[in-house]
């Protein structure tokens, strides 16, 4: 791990948009029923969570992280969207990255989160497609539970972006995490703000490579986090990404990440405005070193879909209404 970088260092979007609701069960899956309460845990988790306000959000004990996570989200968009970009958010949440893509000025926006297991997205999302950019931000590894699910998010994204387009995500840093399960005693790991727990099965701290898919354990992160999640280990990822025409354009630990894109003027003036690391005048607050070092379990990613762009310019979606679809209509990510 590194150390913290010691530099010194928004309402809602006018694009488009179009979001499937939450609420989605993980029925009909292939895989055992233990798997599926895993993933329904998950589901439960993430729909439980109520909307803060913003005295409650920044008095969170991992305030700093999050604005260190919407800084690294930020960057990756304005690194890689264009103007009138057509985009996907899969795992979207509850929309927080919207003004991130308004600001790239993105022409349409299609966020899904919450899904059946198995399902053809590409089907359900004809319409929208193909889109110029997808993003999968902190969900990837919740499709690693089994091969099926992990290839159905890959096959989701291929078939869903256009010749040339790019995907963009962040997911644990599975190098990481197995390496501080090795270092601790037993099979937890971790400090005040975020716990890892390893179950016994994992004793020997073996990962054999035969079974890359499944290795879960349990991650509790105050204020975030406190579900099943899985092992992603990432030259699986890349090789499975290839079978479905998904190129590795960059990988990076949070930590390298940070310390590159810092050296930018135009994401330190960001990082600044956003309160990461404090404003670099008044606000002298900066992520604490329990923060950081959970900054360091994480990996961003970049992967471009084979093929030659069209030559023909952007489509402007921006005539396009907004669209938020309801409970009822609860969509399939194949995650
Ligand atoms: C850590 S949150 C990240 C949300 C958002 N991408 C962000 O960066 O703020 C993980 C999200 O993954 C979603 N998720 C988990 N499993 C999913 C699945 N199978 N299909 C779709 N979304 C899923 C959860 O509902 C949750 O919103």
């Amino acid at each position: 791990m590194s150390k913290r970088p010691r530099v010194d260092p928004s309402s809602f979007a006018s694009a488009p948009k179009r979001q499937y609701g939450a609420g989605g069960g993980y029925g009909g899956q292939q895989g055992c029923s233990e798997e599926r309460s895993s993933a329904r845990r998950v589901a439960d988790h993430y729909s439980a969570r109520s909307n803060q306000t913003l005295q409650e959000r920044e008095s969170s004990p991992i305030i700093h992280l999050k604005k260190l996570n919407n800084w690294i989200k930020s960057v990756l968009i304005q690194l890689y969207a264009r103007p009138g970009h057509c985009v996907l958010d899969l795992a979207c949440g509850k929309g927080g990255d919207l003004i991130k893509w308004d600001k790239a000025n993105v022409g349409y926006y299609v966020g899904v989160d919450i899904a059946e297991g198995s399902a053809r997205l590409d089907e359900y999302l004809y319409e929208d497609a193909p889109f110029d950019i997808c993003s999968c931000q902190f969900a990837l590894h919740y499709s690693w539970s089994t091969e099926a699910r992990a290839r159905q998010a890959l096959a989701n994204v291929s078939a869903l972006l256009r010749p040339g387009g790019i995907f963009i995500g962040t997911m644990p840093d599975a190098n990481v995490i197995i390496k501080r399960l090795r270092e601790s005693e037993g099979l937890e790991f971790g400090n005040s703000v975020y716990w890892i727990s390893f179950g016994e099965e994992y004793a020997e701290k073996k990962f054999p490579a035969s079974r890359p898919f499944g290795t879960k354990y349990k991650f509790h992160l105050e204020d975030a986090v406190d579900c099943p999640e899985w092992v992603v280990p990432f030259h699986l990822f890349k090789l499975l990404a290839e079978e479905y025409d998904l190129e590795l354009v960059l990988m990076k630990n949070f930590h390298e990440f940070v310390h590159e894109y810092l050296q930018k003027p135009e994401f330190t003036e960001l990082i600044r405005r956003l309160g990461a690391l404090g404003d670099g005048r008044q606000d002298q607050s900066t992520l604490s070193q329990d923060e950081w070092e959970v900054s360091y379990l994480y990996l961003a990613f970049v992967l471009r879909k084979q093929g030659q762009p069209s030559t023909q310019p952007i489509a402007n979606n921006a005539n396009k209404g907004k669209m938020f679809l309801t409970e009822g209509d609860i969509e399939f990510l194949g995650m």
